[in-house]
């Protein structure tokens, strides 16, 4: 053998340790995918030993071909062990991470409830939704405009104090009613209109058994042409039956600015009438204040008070009870 073929076979040997010793500690697939270019890839040193076959006698040249593919299978079977034996750990880790203890102690989340406050106006603007409402916003915070003035409410006209206003120290006021809605919306669409607006009002009511100072209302508006008292009374004969089934129900003679003629509705609660809206027939003057003719459309409008429909939907004794968050009572509905 000579000198030259014993320092090929060397150099290969060297080299089938060397890979070896990095493929038993390499610990990531991706150090395998490394070291499989590194040592069995065209530019690695098994090709670059097999270059200097040139200065060997032609009859040994076989044997060091032999032996660089015996190494370079060897160094194959030995990545593609270390692969599947990696491979292996990580889905085990992966298994032992997601692993369920299902005999573990649930986790306990109180479940919570609609507040009946909030479960009656969902209900009212299902049924106006139903007769092609629209459901609409505004804001709590008013202007004497929207709130008073564009509803025909005039500078220090009686009718102001029915209704006891929280004026806020900038001149501005939080909304009484949600009639300023019934403007803004005017404002900003073209008849026909339909729409429903539920929303927190304010007044410096005395709180007692029905009346609180802080309180909700639905208000409906309806613009059209030939819209009559009759289609306002359809109306709201169509919400209460649906609402509350039979009950008596009775219209009384009322004012206010912003509508004419006017009427309060009553229904039975606990053996006396309470009343549960306004309502009436748009106002000329409401009508021209947003710029629509009202030689051309006419409107009804209404407005519910939506404690008072909880207290007749679920026979409550007291509207105290809704705004004093008592879990006993709440958990009731
Ligand atoms: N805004 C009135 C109030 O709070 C209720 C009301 C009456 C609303 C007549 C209306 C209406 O839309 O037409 O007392």
């Amino acid at each position: 053998m000579t000198a030259q073929l014993s320092n090929l076979e060397a150099q290969l040997e060297a080299i089938r340790l060397e890979a070896q010793q990095a493929i038993a500690t390499s610990q990531t697939l991706d150090h395998i995918e490394q070291l499989r270019v590194k040592y069995l890839g065209k530019k690695g040193p098994i090709p670059q030993v097999l270059g200097g076959m040139g200065k060997l006698d032609p009859t040994e040249r076989p044997r060091i071909g032999a032996l660089a593919n015996e190494v370079k299978e060897a160094l194959q079977s030995e990545l593609e062990q270390r692969r599947s034996t990696l491979q292996a750990a990580q889905i085990q880790a992966q298994l032992e991470a997601e692993t369920l203890d299902v005999t573990m102690p649930g986790i306990f989340y109180p479940q919570g409830r609609v507040h009946p406050i909030n479960s009656t106006i969902d209900q009212a603007l299902d049924i106006f939704m139903g007769l092609g409402y629209t459901v609409a916003e505004g804001p709590e915070m008013e202007t004497d405009y929207y709130n008073f003035e564009a509803l025909n409410f005039l500078a220090d006209h009686p009718a102001r104090d029915m209704q006891d206003t929280l004026y806020l120290p900038d001149g501005n006021l939080l909304r009484t009613h949600t009639s300023s809605v019934q403007i803004r919306y005017m404002e900003n669409n073209d008849p026909p209109i339909r729409v429903a607006v539920p929303g927190r009002c304010y007044r410096r009511d005395t709180v007692d058994a029905t009346h609180a100072a802080v309180f909700h209302q639905i208000e409906i508006l309806a613009v059209d042409e030939g819209l009559t008292f009759t289609d306002l009374k359809g109306t709201v004969k169509v919400f209460l039956q649906e609402m509350f089934g039979d009950i008596p129900v009775r219209f009384r003679p009322s004012f206010f600015p912003f509508t004419e003629p006017s009427a309060e509705v009553d229904v039975q609660w606990k053996g006396r009438w309470l009343e549960v809206m306004g309502c009436g027939m748009v106002d000329p003057n409401v009508l021209k204040a947003v710029g629509y003719d009202p030689e051309v459309y006419t409107g009804f409008a209404a407005g519910f008070g939506v404690e008072r429909l909880a207290l007749v939907l679920h026979q409550i004794d007291d509207i105290r009870r809704l705004f004093t968050s008592d879990l006993r009572f709440l958990r009731q509905f």
